[in-house]
């Protein structure tokens, strides 16, 4: 009875320590401190002797008064909800040091810059709020005699871009005088960058595939191009959360399940699983039909793909490392933009031998998870496929793998007790997901990836066997209603995953383990159905949206735009000195805007880098037995 008693002593204990708040009217929101001050930068760093800091700065009651003070326990507890919440006794400032800190600096020239700061900071605290401050990070500080210093790296990353813009130059000159030549007559290393040849390229309707059968995969393109876009337009907000006037705008989004379609629709890049895993599988069905697969092409298979995607995947890379640094400045520059470029000075290598996935402490070009995760389920299916070549034996082991692969995200999430569905935290995303350990243990890697892509190999490998046998849907034509079912089911699916984050729910760790296996798989199926559907012309208004001819050079420029996209996110919120006031219609205006943007510097990056430089390496590296299997 005793122990009884004790126990539940000790439980009211802790819940009284661990209490949570979930929700704050507004007129106490605005009692805590905004978690983000910006002073006008320009007219603070142009002034003479101007200087002008950006701190990290943790809330802390003072000492005497540690019980008493309220306020500190009500943004304790109100942080306290770190799934929807942001930590508000973690602040950031932008702070003119010349004009607030005047009197502080004045009295002491010789101490510690961090040390004046504190004191000001405190004074002004404590008189706002009877909160004091502690510095927690190192200053970063400017003022107007900020000198650019150019190192090896820049101007070696300069000679290549700069070698890259006069062998354009000398390919318009080139083609301008030899344009009525054939093919053969040509310079074949100027006809690569010809603009007028890439730019024919670009938009010509349907790769030159003598195949009838590859033209029914034509709703590939419109499935990429928009999911790219989709991924660009999740993106494009990301970096305003670092800057953002109305905090609670945000906290209040993860209570509106409508905006779970945004912050779980991450899952959409599933997709790009599906349609990679089965343009292999298809690919090489078609090709063992004249010859045998062999185990010499893996190496092949693998190498090709490697030139193809990293060429200006590097180039990329290193304007990130070097360049970018000097694009722009601000307050929010260095946490935006330089935190990147020093992460990717360190761990760039990582990116071009597709591992970066398994990195966790890394900021550099986030996004490129899908491309190394992507390479390494490319190598597996390539091997499978190779090795276990029978109908049968293949059918066992894909179903044996598939298994496996439900298997593994759910054992991740229930042995590390992470989320169900990788869900943004406020706070993960104000650190770019480094230290999430939902997004680093099972949305990255490549094996918690695995289930979608088999599905895609099974695609690839049904539809190659269905038109092998001509299979006819006109019998199936009456389930056409079951067929529309798949989009808003899907997005049924994606608003799944915001349950678990509602208000008071605490769903038990086997429920998030069974969940995190089943998600993606599922919406893989949905993916899978779509485009079985799209193939065998199941019905003409989902064919009609995703097969128009309009998506194809989207589509070629996609691999572009996903590489270059948060560099000019970044780029773009890191120069600006204000904070940002999200609104609904502000948030459509900055993800469509970012997404056409993104698109439209897709195109000439296409043209005059990724088509001369692909070309370039199929002219120094032939390897015409392979069929391009060309994804993302
Ligand atoms: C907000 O909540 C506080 C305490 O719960 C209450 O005293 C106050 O009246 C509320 N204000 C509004 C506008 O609802
Ligand atoms: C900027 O440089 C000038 C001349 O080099 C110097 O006199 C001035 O003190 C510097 N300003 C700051 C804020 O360091
Ligand atoms: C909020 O940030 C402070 C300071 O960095 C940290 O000590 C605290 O644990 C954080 N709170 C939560 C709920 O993560
Ligand atoms: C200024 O700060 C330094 C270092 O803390 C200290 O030694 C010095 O006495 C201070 N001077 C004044 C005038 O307070
Ligand atoms: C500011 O206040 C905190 C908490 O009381 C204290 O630890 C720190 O030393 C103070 N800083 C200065 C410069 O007085």
């Amino acid at each position: 009875m005793k122990c009884l008693f004790v126990i539940l002593a000790l439980h009211l204990y802790f819940c009284h320590v661990s209490a949570v708040l979930f929700r704050l009217n507004s007129t106490e929101y605005v009692r805590m401190p905004p978690l983000y001050h910006l002073d006008p930068y320009e007219p603070c760093v142009y002034k003479p002797n101007g200087l002008y800091c950006t701190v990290e700065i943790d809330l802390v009651s003072d000492g005497s008064t540690d019980e008493g003070n309220e306020l500190m326990e009500m943004i304790r507890e109100y942080s306290a909800r770190t799934e929807t919440h942001f930590n508000h006794t973690r602040l950031h400032r932008g702070i003119c040091v010349t004009d607030i800190c005047q009197k502080y600096l004045a009295q002491n020239t010789t101490e510690d810059l961090k040390i004046v700061l504190e004191g000001c900071l405190n004074s002004s605290f404590w008189e706002k709020y009877k909160l004091k401050t502690r510095i927690n990070e190192d200053l970063v500080c400017k003022n107007k005699n900020q000198s650019f210093e150019l190192e090896p790296a820049d101007i070696g990353v300069a000679v290549i871009v700069i070698c890259l813009v006069i062998l354009n130059i000398s390919g318009i000159i080139y083609d301008y005088f030899n344009f009525k030549k054939k093919d053969h007559e040509v310079n074949k290393l100027l006809r690569c960058f010809s603009i007028r040849h890439n730019w024919l390229k670009l938009v010509a309707p349907v790769a030159n595939r003598n195949e009838t059968r590859f033209k029914r995969l034509k709703s590939f393109n419109g499935l990429r191009a928009i999911t790219i876009f989709l991924v660009i337009t999740e993106h494009a907000i990301l970096p305003f959360m670092v800057a953002l006037d109305n905090t609670l705008f945000l906290e209040d989004m993860y209570h509106n399940i409508l905006y779970h379609l945004y912050l779980d629709g991450t899952i959409v890049v599933q997709t790009f699983f599906i349609i990679s895993g089965c343009l292999l599988a298809y690919y090489l069905q078609i090709w063992s039909e004249k010859k045998d697969l062999n185990w010499k092409m893996i190496p092949k298979g693998i190498i090709k793909r490697w030139l193809r995607l990293s060429p200006s995947y590097a180039v990329v890379l290193a304007i990130s490392s070097t360049w970018l640094r000097l694009f722009g400045s601000g307050p929010l520059w260095d946490q935006i933009v330089n935190s990147e470029v020093q992460d990717c000075r360190r761990d760039g290598w990582l990116h071009l031998i597709y591992i970066n996935n398994y990195i966790d402490n890394s900021i550099c070009m986030i996004h490129s998870w899908y491309l190394a995760a992507d390479m390494q389920l490319y190598i597996f299916g390539l091997v499978l496929l190779i090795l276990v070549q029978t109908e049968y034996a293949r059918k066992v082991a894909l179903a044996v793998i598939f298994v496996i692969a439900l298997i593994i995200p759910a054992l991740h999430t229930y042995v590390q007790n992470l989320n169900a569905y990788f869900l943004p935290y406020p706070e993960s995303i104000r650190s770019f997901f480094v230290a999430d350990p939902t997004f680093n243990h099972t949305y990255k890697r490549g094996h918690t990836n695995l289930a979608s892509y088999i599905l895609g190999l099974v695609l690839g490998l049904l539809i190659h066997k269905m038109q092998k046998e001509k299979f006819n849907i006109k019998k199936y034509r009456k389930f056409k209603f079951l067929y529309w079912a798949i989009f808003p089911v899907g997005i049924g699916v994606i608003l799944c995953s915001g349950l678990f984050y509602m208000d008071g729910a605490s769903p038990p760790l086997l429920l998030k383990a069974v969940y995190s296996g089943l998600v993606k798989p599922v919406y893989g199926v949905l993916v899978s159905l779509l485009i079985l559907g799209m193939v065998f012309k199941m019905e003409n208004i989902y064919r009609g949206i995703l097969e128009w001819q309009g998506w194809t050079s989207s589509a070629r420029v996609s691999y572009s735009a996903y590489i270059i996209h948060m560099l000019l996110i970044r780029s773009i919120i890191g120069s600006t000195t204000t904070l940002f006031h999200m609104t609904f219609p502000y948030l459509m205006l900055i993800q469509v805007g970012t997404g056409i943007l993104c698109y439209l510097v897709a195109f000439p990056f296409w043209i005059l880098i990724e088509a001369p430089i692909a070309q370039l390496v199929n002219l120094m590296m032939p390897m015409k037995d392979i069929e391009k299997v060309k994804s993302n």
